[in-house]
């Protein structure tokens, strides 16, 4: 699917928190995982890891689930999405990912995803400048309203930072880094684990 072919019509953000799953009815499910019985029940509910079943996520469509109270973005990337990722270095500030704050080492590479799944980003969606969500603009060109030359991505509306379909943010911008990716791992193609790192499964 090109980018193009992204039916924006389609597109929806779906705000999903552990409490809420139930009831979005699109067949995600996340539950939280207690670690351990320390320390509070308070402070494991606000920070404990969160499982996410996107298997009925459409390719090209952002997903939004919370975590630790911050958005969490999942897409399934187009091959014309990721192709993108590797022609505009020169629009960014951080192409190759350089600042070890804003990813886990697992993820320092060109589509800033997992090597087994490159075509999916997992993103934390808060601008690094001061905290405003980005919108999604994933058509490229015109059709994103932000201008011909846009090869997709985020826009932040609090001061216009922006961010590609990788997370890494433009020159001339506001924001100083690239948006940050959180721990997560795989248990299969369509289900994470966010909060928990590759090989940190809870017994
Ligand atoms: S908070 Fe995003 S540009 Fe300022």
């Amino acid at each position: 699917m090109s980018d193009q072919n992204v039916n924006k019509g389609r597109r929806r953000m779906l705000i999903l928190t552990t409490s809420a799953i139930g009831a979005v009815g699109v067949g995600f499910a996340a539950t939280p995982f207690i670690l351990s019985m320390m320390p509070s029940a308070r402070a494991r509910a606000a920070g404990a890891p969160v499982e996410v079943d996107f298997s009925k996520l459409d390719v090209g469509v952002l997903l939004t689930i919370e975590w630790q109270g911050k958005p969490i973005w999942f897409v399934k990337r187009t091959d014309a999405m990721m192709k993108k990722l590797g022609t505009i270095a020169d629009l960014l500030v951080d192409p190759d990912s350089d600042v070890e704050t804003q990813q886990p080492a697992y993820t320092k590479n060109l589509p800033r995803s997992q090597e087994k799944y490159p075509y999916i980003s997992v993103m934390i969606g808060i601008c690094t400048h001061l905290g405003c969500v980005p919108l999604d603009k994933f058509p490229v060109g015109l059709a994103s309203g932000m201008g011909d030359d846009w090869p997709g991505g985020y826009f932040c509306p609090c001061h216009g930072s922006k961010f590609d379909m990788a997370g890494r943010v433009f020159k001339n911008v506001p924001a100083p880094t690239n948006l940050v990716i959180p721990p997560y791992r795989f248990l299969s193609e369509t289900r994470v684990i966010v909060g928990e790192n590759p090989g940190e499964a809870k017994a």
